[in-house]
């Protein structure tokens, strides 16, 4: 059985749309439970393919996890009997290797494999095996396997990020959990995730400080203890139905979001030309998109700078904004895969190494397109709901693995979107 997306136009997106826990929060928190022998529970944790292979390796390393209900599981990690994480759960997605920190932390051990996941340039794990070293870890790295040694005991030491990687940052810091000493982390990356994990962390007993700062600081304990916490609201889902409803020139309220996570997406919407009303009080962000969207400029830029995750529906949007405007990926390499896809729907495209420049067309129009990563599905599904006749998304896997019920919010705010089974 294959399937694809059907998607066709509808008018306005409106109604509102609950947003789910965040995909990139929920799988640290997950991997942090490693930490701990005691019992945790994590509440809000959309139900997201890449949430199942990051609970399967748990799993495999000896975790009884216990799903309470769809969002919300309990973990209690007082028998891990492994410290490899199976090549075949590294492929399927990259975040498995966040694993390493909170294994190395407290058993001194573990072996992974070169990360999976999406396609969007290389995505080194350097400057998190530099990070570990510099906690008195040995790095080996074999043809494909990542062998990473801190039996000899973590000391808590200076790290500087050439880069603010998301994933260097947490999993040094949950390296340094249980390390002796004090660590610190500079030129730390600075997203809403990072505090939610040392947020969590810190309930059950860490000591870290300066999370969402570029220094953080954790002071080594001996041993953490259970708890419970609630993912954070996931901003990229958030900004995806923004900027959906900017597309349609619909109405859309938001809910269950974080605003002051969402500043650069709420700026830009505005500078577009939509109306964006902020309900700080109810967690709300209603988007009302413009007749006339106008082009603008964008650049992807670490937080609190425009994540590189709404790059592609971004320039989606600016496909269709009167005017030219100039989108710059300056996070990932070759993070323009959607831009191919755009150009069969007509959408004028023209690119020069990690810049696009795009001329506003009056129409797309539907046709055959791939999801070829998680986002730049998302894209696709935005060209369909605006594109004149049919937009078939084929590898809809991809967009499994970060968008929660995508089917049924889409269709729930009037857009014509259905999942096509095809018999093979
Ligand atoms: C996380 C998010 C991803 C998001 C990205 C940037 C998860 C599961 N994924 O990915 O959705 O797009 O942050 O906001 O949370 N780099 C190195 N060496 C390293 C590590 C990273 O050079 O050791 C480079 C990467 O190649 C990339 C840049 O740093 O160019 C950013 O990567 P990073 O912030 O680490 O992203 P991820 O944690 O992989």
């Amino acid at each position: 059985m294959r399937e694809y997306i059907r998607v066709r136009p509808n008018g306005p997106l409106k109604g509102e749309v609950t947003i789910s826990g965040a995909k990139n929060s929920g799988l640290k928190l997950l991997a942090a439970t490693l930490l701990t022998k005691e019992e945790v529970t994590i509440s809000n944790l959309p139900p997201l393919k890449d949430v199942n292979v990051m609970l399967d390796v748990l799993q495999y390393l000896g975790s009884k996890v216990e799903r309470i209900d769809d969002t919300t599981v309990k973990i209690k990690n007082d028998n891990i009997t492994d410290y490899i994480t199976p090549i075949e759960l590294m492929n399927k997605m990259r975040a498995s290797f966040v694993v390493t920190g909170p294994l190395l932390s407290r058993f001194g051990k573990s072996i992974t494999y070169m990360p999976g996941g999406c396609s969007i340039g290389s995505r080194p794990v350097d400057l998190h095996l530099k990070g570990f070293e510099s906690l008195g870890a040995k790095v080996h790295i074999g043809i494909d396997a990542i062998d990473v040694d801190g039996s000899g005991g973590l000391k808590g030491a200076p790290i500087y990020l050439d880069f603010p990687s998301v994933g260097a940052t947490e999993n040094i810091m949950m390296a340094a959990v249980l390390a002796e000493g004090t660590t610190t982390i500079d030129n730390a990356a600075q997203e809403p995730e990072i505090t939610d994990l040392a947020n969590f962390l810190n309930k059950l007993g860490a000591k870290i400080r300066g999370a969402g700062t570029k220094t953080i600081e954790v002071v080594g304990v001996k041993e953490l203890t259970g708890g419970s916490h609630t993912v954070m609201p996931d901003r990229i889902e958030a900004a995806t139905y923004m900027v959906a409803a900017a597309m349609t020139k619909g109405d859309v309220l938001v809910k269950d979001v974080v605003a002051a996570h969402l500043i650069p997406i709420i700026a830009k919407l505005r500078e577009n030309g939509a109306e964006v009303e902020i309900n700080e009080d109810e967690d709300q962000i209603r988007v009302i998109g413009a007749d006339k969207p106008k082009a603008m400029n964008i650049k992807t830029l670490p937080y609190p700078g425009l994540p590189t995750d709404v790059q592609s529906q971004f320039m989606t949007l600016l496909t269709i904004s009167e005017g030219d405007s100039v989108v710059k990926e300056t996070v990932f390499e070759n993070r323009f895969m959607h831009v191919a896809e755009l150009q069969k729907m007509r959408a004028l495209i023209v690119t020069d190494g990690n810049e696009a420049r795009i001329k506003g067309v009056d129409k797309l129009v539907g046709t055959d397109v791939r999801a070829t990563d998680l986002r730049a599905g998302a894209s696709c599904i935005l060209a369909g709901l605006v594109a004149e006749g049919e937009t078939r998304v084929h590898d809809t896997y991809h967009i499994y693995r970060g968008y929660y019920d995508f089917e049924k919010k889409f269709k729930d705010l009037g857009a014509d979107l259905e999942i096509i089974k095809v018999e093979e």
